[in-house]
C-alpha cells in the first residue's frame, strides 16, 4: 500500500480542513494517509512516504502579489530532508488570490531535489472537481 504524508500549517483551521479533505480523497484511491500539522511533524514521516503534500495558508496583503507562506512554514520547509524520489504536491487556502504563494513555497523547497509543480488551492477547504482531477494525475504519473 502506498503512503501519503499530508503536512499543513493552519492558523484558523481552513488549511487543516483542506488537508483532511485531500486525505479523505486519497483514502478512496487506496492510499494510506497521515495528516499532521507542521508542529506535530516527526523525523522519518517523509522518509516512509511515497507521496508528500505540503500545505500552508496564504499570507500577504490581500492583493495579487507578495503572497508567501507563514514564517513557521518557511522554517519547517527549510529544515526538511531531501525529497528526491518522493512525489510532492503543494496546497494552500486563501481568501482572494494565491498570487505569488506557490512560487514562494517553491523557493523554500528549491534545494530538495524534486518536482514541485503540482498545486492545489481552495478558498474554504473543500476539494473541488479540479483538485480531484489534479490529484488523479498526481497519483497516475
Ligand atoms: C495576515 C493575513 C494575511 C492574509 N493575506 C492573504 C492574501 O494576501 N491573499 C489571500 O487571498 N488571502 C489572504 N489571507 C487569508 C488566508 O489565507 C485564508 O483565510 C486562509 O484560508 C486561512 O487559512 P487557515 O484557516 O488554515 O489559517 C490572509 C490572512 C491573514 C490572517
Amino acid at each position: 500500500m502506498k503512503k501519503a504524508a499530508i503536512i499543513y500549517q493552519s492558523k484558523t483551521g481552513i488549511t487543516r480542513k483542506f488537508g483532511e479533505e485531500i486525505s479523505r480523497y486519497l483514502l478512496t484511491k487506496g492510499i494510506e494517509t497521515q495528516t499532521i500539522s507542521v508542529s506535530d511533524y516527526k523525523n522519518g514521516i517523509i522518509e516512509q512516504s511515497d507521496y508528500v503534500l505540503l500545505g500552508c495558508w496564504t499570507a500577504g496583503f490581500m492583493l495579487f502579489f507578495f503572497q508567501h507562506p507563514d514564517k513557521i512554514w518557511k522554517r519547517f520547509a527549510q529544515e526538511l530532508p531531501g525529497l528526491g524520489g518522493k512525489k510532492v504536491a503543494l496546497f494552500t487556502t486563501y481568501k482572494i488570490a494565491t498570487g505569488s504563494m506557490f512560487n514562494s513555497m517553491r523557493k523554500y523547497l528549491a534545494d530538495k531535489g524534486t518536482d514541485l509543480s503540482v498545486e492545489l488551492k481552495s478558498r474554504k477547504g473543500d476539494l473541488s472537481l479540479e483538485n480531484k482531477t489534479t490529484l488523479d494525475r498526481f497519483l497516475e504519473n
